[in-house]
């Protein structure tokens, strides 16, 4: 092994040869924490104890990430890679073990292309947001749509890389399901796009999660239809007025509603707050709910319909934002530190047990939340194989716990209260295994471990990885793995592990 400081030195001499000064952030930098800060969401990872990067290289071109993993080859410098910042545990921008990394900071490649004439498509660069990209195509027409995640400031590249799924995603299914090329920078900094790639490579990028494969500086995907104008409504219900019952009957209706309609809850306190994004008029929307779903009680004044694009700074910021607030890449400076982890359910949960979920979990002083977005519709019509995503057919809906905390502390007893209530929900949601998404990444699940040769373990990273891909798609994503990055370069605590097949 060659010393560390050496090898840190001679990494940081080897970039500056190929990447202009002003784009390498060494420790030592006056800028180094504020760069390393631009993008995170969750101040947990900002603390000192944090194992940071010994640099950041904030790259403008394709040739500045091929010379980091060129340096960080030759060097036996890691590199962690990030777009948006948002990732769950900061493992873009932070190891959990001591290590020394550098990251490759995609922001400034961020540009978005869109083409309207069919077919509809966009090329978009990793380091964009997702407000970034939804505002391209609302410029555009209004006739088109992409089916991401709900939060503007998300990164494409994490974002794309682990599945991605918002309000369309009855109707559309996942982000990654419209990825049609994309180009990436390998273990060898060389520069591929789908063909040279291969199959294995270019299934694994499209939902088997962001920092093992390689480093994706832009995608093309496939833009989507929907009508000019849209509805949304939001309805609260609370525990009083029976949002235990209301919930028993969601679960069941949700997943099984027209494609075209989407209807979200979050449940937090003594509240559960049903948010809907259905694609048509207000009018065709009424008689729906009435058939389908009378106990919500939606009624016109609930509804207000807009464009697509209106819809997206309306849901995720509030009904007074406006279509350039999803532009707004600045992270919020009173940003909550939080933790938060996943389920799939697949057997409605019953009404008594809703009713202990309001009365001996969401009652508490340090309790969270809990979002439920419904599948079914598209996103289940694809068979699991298809993608690495393999949370389909079958599932009702996906369960996200969070809890937050501010002002410095430190969160013990918000982050015991998503371990108790996970371990609360074990005989309720899937199980063998019990499912999570890999977007909402939670090391509490299963780390990696390596072994001997210096290369991650599979069967270790079994352990997390069949809860996130399933047994089958895990062991897939293994061999596309050893078959673009078999030395492990691009590895963190949940990186997919090289399977050689031998014999
Ligand atoms: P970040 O840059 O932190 O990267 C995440 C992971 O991907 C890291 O492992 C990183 O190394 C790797 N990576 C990043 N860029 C890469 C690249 N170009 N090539 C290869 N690997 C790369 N999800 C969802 O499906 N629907 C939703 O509505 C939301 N909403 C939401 C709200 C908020 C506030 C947060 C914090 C998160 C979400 N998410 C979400 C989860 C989100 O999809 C997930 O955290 C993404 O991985 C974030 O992508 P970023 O690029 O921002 O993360």
């Amino acid at each position: 092994p060659i010393p560390v400081q050496a090898a840190a030195d001679d990494f940081l001499r080897c970039m500056s040869a190929s990447v202009p000064g002003n784009l390498l952030f060494p420790r030592s930098s006056p800028s180094f924490a504020s760069v390393l800060a631009s993008s995170v969401r969750n101040p947990r990872f900002l603390g000192p104890a944090v194992v940071r990067p010994l640099c950041i290289v904030t790259a403008t071109n394709a040739s500045h990430v091929q010379a980091a993993v060129v340096c960080g080859r030759r060097h036996g410098v890691r590199l962690r890679v990030r777009s948006g910042g948002h990732d769950y545990e900061g493992l873009s921008f932070r190891s959990a073990r001591p290590e020394e990394f550098a990251v490759v900071d995609l922001a400034a490649l961020r540009s978005v292309r869109v083409t309207v004439r069919e077919p509809a498509e966009a090329w978009v660069e990793s380091g964009a947001t997702l407000g970034e990209l939804y505002h391209a195509i609302g410029k555009a027409t209004n006739l088109h749509a992409f089916p991401g995640g709900l939060c503007p400031t998300v990164g494409v590249g994490g974002h794309l890389s682990g599945g991605g799924f918002g309000m369309l995603l009855r109707k559309y299914g996942l982000a990654s399901d419209h990825v049609i090329n994309a180009v990436m920078v390998d273990a060898e900094g060389r520069l591929l796009d789908k063909q040279a790639m291969g199959r294995d490579v270019f299934w694994a990028i499209r939902g088997g999660g962001g920092g093992s494969f390689g480093i994706v500086l832009s995608w093309k995907v496939r833009l989507v239809a929907v009508p000019p104008r849209v509805t949304v409504f939001t309805v609260v219900k609370s525990a009083q007025q029976g949002a235990a019952d209301v919930l028993a009957k969601w679960q069941e209706v949700a997943p099984a509603l027209p494609d075209d309609l989407l209807v979200r809850v979050v449940v937090q306190g003594d509240k559960a707050r049903f948010q809907a994004l259905y694609l048509g008029t207000r009018d065709a929307l009424l008689p729906v709910m009435g058939s389908r779903f009378p106990e919500l009680g939606v009624n016109p004044a609930h509804c207000k319909e807009m464009s697509w694009i209106q819809s997206v700074p309306y849901i995720y910021i509030g009904d007074t934002a406006t279509v350039d607030d999803i532009l707004n890449r600045t992270v919020p400076r009173d940003s909550a530190a939080n933790k938060a982890t996943s389920d799939y359910v697949r057997r409605p949960i019953s009404r008594d047990v809703w009713a202990r979920i309001f009365s001996d979990w969401l009652a508490r002083p340090d309790a969270g939340l809990m979002i439920l977005d419904p599948y079914g519709g598209s996103i289940a019509r694809v068979p699991d194989h298809v993608t690495p995503f393999s949370h389909r057919a079958g599932v009702l809906y996906n369960v996200q716990y969070m809890n937050f905390w501010g002002g410095g502390g430190d969160g013990a007893a918000q982050t015991r209260w998503v371990r108790d209530m996970y371990a609360f929900m074990e005989p309720h949601v899937s199980n063998n295994p019990r499912e999570a998404y890999i977007n909402y990444r939670d090391l509490d699940i299963g780390q990696n471990v390596v072994g001997a040769g210096g290369v991650t373990s599979f069967e270790a990273g079994r352990v997390w990885g069949e809860k996130y891909y399933s047994k089958a798609n895990f062991r897939r994503l293994a061999m596309a793995k050893a078959k673009i990055d078999p030395r492990d370069y691009f590895r963190s605590e949940q990186s997919i592990p090289p399977l050689v097949l031998v014999g």
